[in-house]
């Protein structure tokens, strides 16, 4: 026969392990709940603690922003070597005051848009007439002549590299 301290100890010992039984079936539970964003505000807390825990959007995100703006790049150009990516402008653009396929460049940064009189400029350009050709707006149309001015007549892939297109703006400004 069992004493009753026995008794006590047994009662004791399942009652412990029934207890660290209920712990682990309601946490596993609450586990799996949140899991399945049934309790609403704490399943969205655990889905963007992962995305930070992982960073892969974050990281991504900056490589596609890196390297230094146009600006920061415009700011130490070269027109030496920009004179080398008119090449690429050369069989259309003249810098000799005369237009050709396209307009002449002479002073281009900073002079109107559509503004060499007597050359035939396409709708779009002729409606942005108003504004300038500044370094920023030279940047983006020769980054992508067809985005930037959607029916140019200007057949030109566009210079996807900013080096190249702040050295060639830098460039173009030194050719009034
Ligand atoms: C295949 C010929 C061709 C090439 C190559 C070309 N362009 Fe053009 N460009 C044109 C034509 C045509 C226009 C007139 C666009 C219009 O009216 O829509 C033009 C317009 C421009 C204008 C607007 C001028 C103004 O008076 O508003 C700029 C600036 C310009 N080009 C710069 C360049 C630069 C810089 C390059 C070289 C990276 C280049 N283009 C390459 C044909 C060309």
């Amino acid at each position: 026969m069992f004493d009753t301290m026995t008794m006590t100890k047994a009662t004791g010992a399942i009652c412990g392990s029934l207890l660290v039984y209920l712990f682990a079936a309601w946490g596993a539970e609450s586990l799996y709940h949140v899991g399945h964003d049934s309790h609403g505000g704490e399943g969205e807390e655990i889905a963007q603690a992962y995305s930070i825990d992982t960073g892969a959007e974050e990281s991504a995100g900056e490589a596609v922003e890196e390297g230094p703006d146009f600006a920061t790049v415009l700011a130490s150009a070269d027109p030496a070597a920009g004179e080398k990516v008119f090449a690429k402008c050369k069989s259309c653009h003249k810098l000799d005051g005369a237009d050709a396929t396209g307009p002449h460049l002479n002073g281009v940064v900073g002079r109107a848009k559509a503004a060499s009189a007597g050359f035939a400029y396409s709708d779009v350009l002729v409606g942005m007439a108003a504004d300038v050709w500044s370094e920023d707006n030279l940047n983006a149309f020769l980054e992508n002549p067809k985005g930037y001015a959607p029916g140019t007549k200007m057949s030109f892939a566009g210079l996807p590299k900013v080096e190249d297109r702040a050295n060639l703006i830098a460039y173009l400004a030194t050719v009034q």
